[in-house]
């Protein structure tokens, strides 16, 4: 029969405090920071998944000077607005189905409490001390920048010229832990990740590190934390913001904080790299703590390949991206097309290509194909697997299964949610095309066949639920949906990866639901492109002219250009002529879902000859009236003329059987 691996010995269950940044109240959540709170969600369900303890924190950032302008500017107290915004965060989580523990603000009174508690320690062990400063000053940044950093005299991040600034503060000694820093970062390979990240830090701290600032006077600013040593001076927002991490787990001798401490792990953008590789660790080790885990840092989403930006107009909120595509595909795409550590850019074409090619056709084919074929010949109850009709490819296809199993549980411990992916959804085709070669409904025909069509049906209801198992830290609802419908809710719901990851854990005799589609395919025309704010006008300009992909240079056109042509593999199950027309055919496809297309290959291809032919079609052409038959794409085909000058005209198919509907790319 078909061996199983003991799956336990490759697990490990672990405890895990996995934190996003904690946002500035000064703007509306988009999709940067949805993206960071999501995959730290779906790494936190997927610990749980693995029997994990896990405590998953986020919150907002609730000091300093850019909060206090932008209450100004809305005329309300500082408090008024970050309470507002605080607000819009927290309830912009649930909407995209994230789930955390707890949720964070500094202007919470036990926060406040912690960071003078630590300020007042750090000072007495000397840390901390008085000094007159002059350096540029970058309000975007809230910090000093060296000169090493400026680009052309600028803030390389907001683009414009520091203030020269010179002022009496307080300092923490930096410098005194840099050589520690080194050492912790080079003896731990892991601390940073990815590692392009790592040798960033490592190359900032191959210079000598000066001393922090982190104080305030309040002269210039009072909405902070005043430092407990000296009410004439508040603290610096950063100082006072890196503490969440130890409140939110009750520094310092908090149940939760002895649990959580040492397994804290952070996931950030590469914006804030220095704060975090840099500041909190010192700050750490100046507090006697133990280090943080480890620090995760990914990359940035652009929008069009233009960077996201108030003034340009092309901010995408998160909220709009669900109402249009729902939670699951708002989840899935961003963790399917940025990798990890690298920039991504957010395009209304890429969600709406993934939302129809990998969730309608791929995964949501493949789910309402496998219950109806299971209600036909099964009256959905999930067959016993007949033995002796189990074949070597159903073999192969138990390896590949918990192949992907073993990878998308590596890949999702990295961090690699796009490679994890990737393995789903090669297994979501092989099992596509295990339909096509097995085809159930030709089986059905043969009572000779009972037995392996049986096999059949119980290998798709488990691989089924294995699907609905993986998925469920990345889309939470749909996974649910499609554990409801195969009737394993209960048993998915308690379990964990080293029991349930593997093949055959489908209980013969499950009574299966009828669910509805999964991920219905939307139609380009009720699809609105999540609306962006309004642009100013020339940064609208300069942003359209950055994004259009070079549509034609030299005779050549951009990759982008090209992946907008939406080529697919299509079954022709249907052809006949059209009266009056003697050069087109009408033709009914299967892409995978029917439609028709009128083809000008009459006087090269009789109709009969063309069922069940494998052509490769324009899918998303604009729907065209040929002869009063509307047309929903066009078929490719090579031409010639011979020397004669008669046209040969030749359709393309595809080397070898592969599923109706499979793009072409
Ligand atoms: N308040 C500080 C963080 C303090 S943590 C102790 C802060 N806040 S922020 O609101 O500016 O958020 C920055 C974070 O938001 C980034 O590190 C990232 O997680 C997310 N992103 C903001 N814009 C982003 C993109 N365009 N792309 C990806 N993530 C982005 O910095």
């Amino acid at each position: 029969m078909i061996p199983q691996r003991n799956a336990l010995a490759s697990y490990l269950t672990m405890t895990t405090y996995i934190t996003t940044p904690i946002y500035y109240v000064n703007a509306l959540p988009h999709i940067g920071h949805a993206y960071t709170t999501i995959i730290t969600d779906t790494y936190s369900r997927f610990r749980r998944l693995c029997g994990d303890d896990v405590r998953f924190q986020t919150g907002t950032d609730e000091h300093g000077e850019k909060i206090a302008q932008a209450a100004e500017k809305e005329g309300c107290s500082p408090r008024e607005y970050a309470d507002r915004i605080s607000n819009a965060f927290r309830e912009t989580w649930p909407l995209l189905d994230v789930a955390p523990d707890h949720f964070i603000r500094t202007t919470n009174p036990e926060h406040i409490k912690v960071v003078q508690a630590l300020l007042q320690q750090v000072y007495e062990r000397d840390d901390i001390y008085f000094a007159e400063y002059s350096g540029q000053y970058c309000k975007g940044c809230e910090r000093f920048l060296t000169d090493k950093e400026l680009i052309d005299g600028k803030c390389p991040d907001h683009l414009t010229v520091p203030d020269e600034v010179s002022e009496q503060n307080y300092f923490f000694r930096m410098s005194k832990y840099q050589d520690w820093l080194i050492n912790h970062i080079k003896s731990n390979p892991d601390y940073i990740t990815p590692e392009r990240y790592r040798n960033e830090v490592l190359s900032f701290l191959s210079e000598p590190l000066e001393d922090l600032c982190i104080s305030r006077p309040c002269s210039r600013l009072t909405w902070g934390i005043p430092l407990p040593f000296d009410e004439n001076f508040v603290t610096y927002v950063w100082f006072d913001a890196l503490i969440n991490y130890l409140t939110g787990i009750g520094w310092p001798d908090g149940e939760n904080f002895d649990k959580y401490w040492a397994v804290a792990e952070h996931v950030i953008a590469k914006d804030i790299l220095k704060p975090h590789a840099i500041y909190w660790p010192t700050m750490i080790q100046a507090m006697g703590l133990p280090p943080y885990k480890k620090l995760h840092v990914h990359g940035y989403w652009n929008v069009d390949e233009t960077k996201m930006s108030k003034s340009i107009g092309n901010v995408i909120r998160p909220g709009e991206l669900v109402d249009e595509y729902g939670a699951d595909t708002v989840r899935y795409f961003l963790l399917r097309e940025m990798s990890f550590g690298r920039d991504a850019s957010f395009s209304t074409q890429a969600i709406f290509d993934r939302r129809n090619a990998d969730l309608a056709n791929d995964l949501g084919n493949l789910f309402s194909r496998s219950l109806t074929m299971l209600a036909k010949y099964a009256d959905s109850i999930v067959p016993e697997l007949d033995k002796a009709s189990v074949t070597e490819d159903d073999r192969l296809l138990v390896d590949a299964l918990e192949k992907m199993v073993d990878e998308y549980r590596q890949c999702m411990d990295n961090f690699e949610f796009h490679r994890a992916l990737q393995a789903v959804w090669e297994i979501i085709g092989m099992l596509n095309r295990f339909i096509v070669t097995n085809a159930p409904w030709e089986l059905a025909k043969d009572a000779a066949q009972a037995g392996r069509l049986r096999t059949v049906l119980y290998f798709l209801a488990d691989s089924l639920r294995l699907l609905a198992l993986v998925l469920r830290p990345v889309m939470p609802t749909a996974a649910g949906r499609m554990a409801a419908a195969l009737g394993v809710e209960e048993q998915l719901a308690k379990a964990v990866l080293a029991d349930e990851g593997c093949w055959g854990k489908m209980q013969s005799g499950t009574v299966l639901n009828t669910g509805e589609a999964l991920f219905p395919r939307l139609d380009k025309k009720t699809a609105q492109p999540a609306a962006p704010e309004k642009p100013a006008k020339a940064e609208k300009k300069k942003a359209k002219e950055a994004a259009a992909p070079t549509e034609e240079q030299d005779g050549l056109i951009s990759f982008d250009y090209f992946g907008k042509v939406e080529l697919r593999v299509a079954e022709i199950v249907a052809a006949e002529k059209i009266a009056k027309a003697d050069k087109l055919l009408k033709l009914t496809v299967k892409a995978p879902e029917e439609r028709t297309l009128v083809a000008g290959i009459a006087k090269h291809y009789r109709p009969e000859d063309l069922v069940g032919l494998k052509v490769i079609i324009v899918a998303n052409l604009k729907p065209a009236k040929l002869m009063g038959i509307t047309s929903q794409g066009m078929v490719l085909a090579a031409k010639e003329k011979d020397a004669d000058g008669n046209e040969r005209l030749v359709l393309s198919t595809v080397a070898a059987d592969i599923a109706a509907g499979s793009r072409v790319a």
